[in-house]
This record gives structure tokens, sequence and C-alpha cells, in this order.
């Protein structure tokens, strides 16, 4: 985000309206590189409102009250890492999964675990072992004798919120029934289909690749996380006060839930009307394929990213407070969205380039769009 003035109430927030430049500017104040804006708010001047049970402005308004309470929940565990909470709550938001990876003890578990007692729904976790089989994280049918039935019984696949911990440390193909059922919202045991909960979201943690007992999540499932983020160790400050807080007691035991699944889901309902253009749509095209010509990159970007990248930014739009994407919004969810499913040819790994640099490089130079010729005077409308 370009500003950052902290809000009266909640201090050090970093989701509110009060940090977004373009928070409530729909009229006058409607920034000038997006026509769209202006465009939509000249037609609703137009039009008689619409009857409606909640305004777009106080959906909103929930969300960001409950995006806050639960922020600050998780951040009570986790501290002194707004960012990756935020990231986690965009990933929850835009229907996604997330994917924390991270060097032992940064607090990947935790986090996960945080976010799902806050929101108060059903939780699985599965530890991820060698030995672990397919039908352990799905179901398994039974034979009943008293029946002459098969009867499926449901793995912990079956609730809202999927901890797989240490999702690496399983066999690629226990790692691949999980992701089925990622992508497909539903498992299918021995021709049978039974769809999965909703919301439904897996938070999978792993420990980086080069650590002792870990399969490499292939290139095809890691295209299934909408967003991947690392940690990293705290700072000082922030460590002593985990000192603090942890030390004396379990911080898990006193943490009470501040949200449910019908409160998410009527967030994500919200998240999925927030409006974007189509030159913001025309602009995350580019930027995700440009990340496709990139010499330094042997694969790149997917259109299954573009799809998780607009969804991504329309979260992000959302948990700023605003019902319309702004190219800032790209860029603030293009790394934990874009940079885990790239891989760099062997020249640019041994010059140690990294995915996030060369996805941070493109932010700079993929011009971003600018208002429509053909709106002329109509987009005049600045600050
Ligand atoms: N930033 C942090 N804020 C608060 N607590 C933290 C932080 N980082 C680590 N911890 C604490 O360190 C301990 C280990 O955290 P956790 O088990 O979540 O780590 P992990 O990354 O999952 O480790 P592993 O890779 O070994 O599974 C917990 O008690 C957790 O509260
Ligand atoms: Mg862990």
């Amino acid at each position: 985000m370009t500003s950052s003035t902290p809000p009266a109430a909640l201090p050090g927030n970093p989701y509110g309206q009060n940090g977004d430049p373009y928070a409530g500017q729909h009229g006058q104040y409607a920034p000038q590189n997006h026509p769209h804006e202006a465009q939509q708010q000249q037609q609703q001047q137009h039009q008689a409102p619409q009857p409606h049970p909640r305004s777009a402005g106080g959906r909103l308004d929930d969300l960001h009250a409950i995006t806050q309470r639960i922020a600050a929940n998780v951040e009570r565990v986790l501290v002194g890492k707004p960012e990756v909470v935020r990231t986690a709550l965009v990933a929850l938001l835009a229907e996604g999964h997330l994917l924390v990876e991270d060097v032992p003890g940064v607090g990947k578990t935790s986090l996960a675990k945080a976010l799902a007692r806050s929101i108060d729904c059903s939780v699985s976790r599965i530890q991820f072992t060698p030995d672990l089989l397919p039908s352990d994280v799905t179901g398994v049918s039974i034979f009943n004798r008293q029946t002459n039935e098969f009867e499926f019984r449901p793995g912990p696949v079956f609730a809202n919120i999927v901890v797989g911990d240490e999702i690496n440390r399983a066999s690629p193909k226990t790692q691949s029934a999980l992701l089925e059922c990622m992508e497909e919202h539903q498992v299918t045991v021995d021709a049978n289909t039974y769809d999965l909960h909703s919301p439904f979201m897996v938070i999978a943690t792993q420990n980086p690749i080069e650590m002792e007992g870990t399969y490499a999540l292939p290139e095809a499932q890691r295209d299934r996380f909408t967003a991947r983020v690392s940690i990293g160790y705290p700072d000082p400050q922030a460590e002593l006060a985990m000192v603090d807080e942890h030390a004396g007691h379990d911080v898990f035991a006193t943490l009470r839930p501040v949200s449910d699944a019908d409160q998410v889901r009527a967030m994500i309902e919200t998240v999925r009307a927030v409006q974007i253009a189509q030159e913001v749509r025309r602009y995350a095209v580019e930027l995700v394929s440009a990340t496709r010509r990139l010499s330094e990159i042997r694969i790149g970007a997917s259109p299954r990213s573009t799809l998780h990248l607009v969804r991504a930014a329309r979260a992000q739009a959302a948990l700023s407070g605003r019902d319309f994407v702004v190219p800032d919004d790209l860029h603030v969810v293009a790394i934990p969205v874009l940079a885990h499913r790239l891989v760099l040819t062997p020249e640019a790994q041994a010059s140690r380039r990294s995915p996030a640099e060369l996805v941070r490089g493109l932010i700079q130079r993929v011009p971003v769009p600018q208002a429509a010729p053909e709106m002329g005077a109509q987009w005049s409308v600045r600050r």
C-alpha cells in the first residue's frame, strides 16, 4: 500500500480502510488510472437506488470489522507478522488454499491453528508422514456386515479448515489425494463422489525442500495453492513480546473464536461481488503472461494462477474497504500468488535469482493501465 495512516481505533492496522488511499473514493476521488470506477459511478448516479437488505458499503463494513477481529486474534499467537496474517485472510476470502513454507519453528503450524480457531469452523489436522495413505486423507469405504453394504467413513479432509502439516513429508501419491480435493472440492471413493464442506480451505505447511526426509511438491501441485507465504524470523522486539506472552502459559488455551462459518461464507460472497474493470483484468493477464516470457524462467505462471491472482486481488480490495479492484491490489498479492509457481532456469538458479524478485521486476516494468481514451474528459477526475 502506498499510504498507511494508522486508524485511531485500531492502531497499526494494515487491513483497514484508513490505510488505503483509494478507500471510499468512488466519486470525485476515483483514482485516475481506473476509468471504470468513474464510469460506474456515473452510471450509478443515473440509476434509481436498488433496494437491498445490505448495501455493498454495509457488507464491506462488516467484512472489515470481522477481519480485524480475526487478524487481532491470530496475531496474539503469531506475534509481529501482520503481513503474513493478511495474506492468510486474502487466501481464505478468495476461496483459496495457503501454503506456508519456512524453516522449522517460525510459527507455521501456529498460524494455521490460530486462524482455524479464530473462525470457529470445523477443523482437522493431518500430520503428513511417509507412511500416510491416500485413504487416511480422503476416507474409506468399509463393509458393514449387518447391512451388507459399504459405508463411507469420511477422512479428515471433510472439514472447513484442513491443516496439512509438513505436507512434503508424505509420498507424492498421498499429497496428490489432498491436492485433488483442493481443486475439485469433492472426493471420489469407490466411484461415489462426496462434496466437501464450504468454506473449504487447506493450509499446508512445509519445510524447504532441501531439508532431510522431504519430497518436493511437484509444480502442478504447488499451482493449486492460491498463495504461498514464508513467515520469517520475528524482529527482536516481536520475539521478546513472544517470549513474554508465550512463556508463562499456552496462548491457545485462551484463544476464542471471533467469527464463524456463516460469517466467512458471507464475506466470501462480498468478495465475489467486488468489481474488477476490464483494463485491470487485462493488466492481470499481462502480468501473468509476462512471467512466461522471462528468460530466467523455465515454467511461467499458469492460467489458473491468473484466476487466483484476480480472486486474491478482489479479497485484497475488500480488506482495504473497496468494492472495486485497483492495480495496487494486484501488486500487493502478486508475489504471494505468483512466485511459488515459477520455475527458474538452471542458469538463473545458479546466479541465485529469486522468483519473488522477478515478479517484483515485472510489477515495475509492465505498464499500469491508464484511462481509456474513449472516456476522455469523463475520466479526468482527479484529487
Ligand atoms: N512469530 C512468532 N510469534 C509467536 N510465536 C512464535 C513465533 N514464531 C514461533 N513461535 C513459537 O514457536 C513455537 C513453534 O511454532 P510452530 O510449531 O508453529 O512452528 P513450525 O514453523 O510449525 O515448526 P515446524 O516446522 O517444526 O513444524 C510455538 O510455540 C510458537 O508459538
Ligand atoms: Mg509445524
